[in-house]
């Protein structure tokens, strides 16, 4: 099987590009990123198990056809992802996420390759307690600019691929949580597992507190990617991916089992709004998807990682 990962050495895509040959024999797994996040460590210590090949090209500008040719899927993961920071970049976001997922798409659609995109469920702003896919368009009430062109980009997907010459799947993921050799640390759990064992006061937002909002473990967001390859199910439609709904109060809980004497600070965000909602993942029980990822696991993992990099000691 060939397979395509754009923004390979990502948060995601630098754990999804070790976890595939263990339940694809012998893949081969061509890697394109433009090292934007500087993530050289996503390729040392590859697995052997695989054929790897890895473009250091931008998705805006590279040729993507002769790369793309007799691929068996593209996983789009190429992004730019800090949603904070896009109040101030919106303009670069709206290029490389919407514009770079048009030309994906469209070289997709050229070459008969189905696709796999990322969005996420920041796109959900709801009322309502709870959300799923079949929601209204009003539930959805992005709140920064790279939420903003994640829904363009679902919108753009469902137009141009309506007359079936281009198959492709949608996931909405929850923040992840969970460890990578790419992984980032300005995402929610991530970010209060750093600042908790460096010792610093956790940042968090005044609204968010007791908000309920959706996480994925990595485990399951790559298990689902693996299950919608294996059964080739490229049925142009979205799909939530969650593995929990917790509040800020539960995650930090999780971390102080760990780390107890952690302070928190609350802080203004341009990214607050009052309202707390679970997301579902009512597409996905329907195709009797079973989700396996664990909060705790994913924090313990996170802290155990960098533990030695501070002279406290932790029970892990
Ligand atoms: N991590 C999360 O919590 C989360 C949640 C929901 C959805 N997503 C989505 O999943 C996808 C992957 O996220 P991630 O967490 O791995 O992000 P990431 O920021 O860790 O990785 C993105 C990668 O894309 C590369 N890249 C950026 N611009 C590029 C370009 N023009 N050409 C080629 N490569 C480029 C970067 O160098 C980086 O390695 C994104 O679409 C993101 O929006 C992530």
């Amino acid at each position: 099987m060939k397979i395509i990962i754009t923004g390979a050495l990502g948060h995601i895509g630098s754990r999804v590009v070790r976890e595939l040959p263990k339940v694809i024999p012998n893949p081969e797994i061509i890697m394109i990123d433009n090292l934007l996040t500087q993530r050289y460590t996503s390729l040392f210590n590859l697995p052997a198990n695989a054929n790897y090949r890895f473009y250091e090209s931008d998705i805006l500008s590279t040729e993507l056809k002769s790369i793309f040719e007799g691929a068996d899927a593209v996983l789009h993961l190429a992004a730019i992802t800090d949603a904070t920071s896009s109040f101030q970049n919106r303009k670069q976001v709206e290029s490389v996420n919407y514009d770079g997922t048009v030309r994906v798409a469209e070289t997709c659609k050229e070459v008969g390759c189905p696709m796999i995109h990322l969005s996420s469920t920041s796109i959900y702003g709801t009322q309502n307690e709870l959300v799923d896919e079949d929601c209204s368009y009003e539930d959805l009430n992005p709140q920064s600019p790279y939420a903003e062109t994640k829904l363009k980009e679902e919108d753009f997907l469902r137009s141009f691929g309506s007359d079936e010459a281009f198959q492709f799947v949608i996931f909405r993921f929850g923040t992840i949580c969970g460890t990578s050799p790419g992984m980032r640390f300005h995402t929610a759990v991530n970010k209060f597992c750093w600042q908790a064992v460096m010792g610093i006061p956790l940042t968090v937002w005044k609204t968010a507190y007791d908000q309920k909002r959706p996480y994925l473990d990595l485990i399951d967001a790559i298990r689902v990617m693996e299950f919608f390859l294996k059964s080739d199910k490229f049925d142009g439609r979205v799909y939530n991916v969650v593995t929990l709904n917790a509040t800020v109060r539960e995650v930090i809980n999780s971390i102080k089992t760990f780390i107890p004497d952690l302070k928190v600070d609350f802080v203004d965000s341009r990214i607050m709004n009052q309202l707390s909602y679970e997301v579902l993942n009512t597409r996905l029980d329907e195709q009797g998807f079973i989700f396996k990822g664990n909060l705790e696991q994913g924090i313990k993992d996170t802290i155990s990682l960098l533990q030695q990099a501070t002279p406290r000691n932790y029970t892990i």
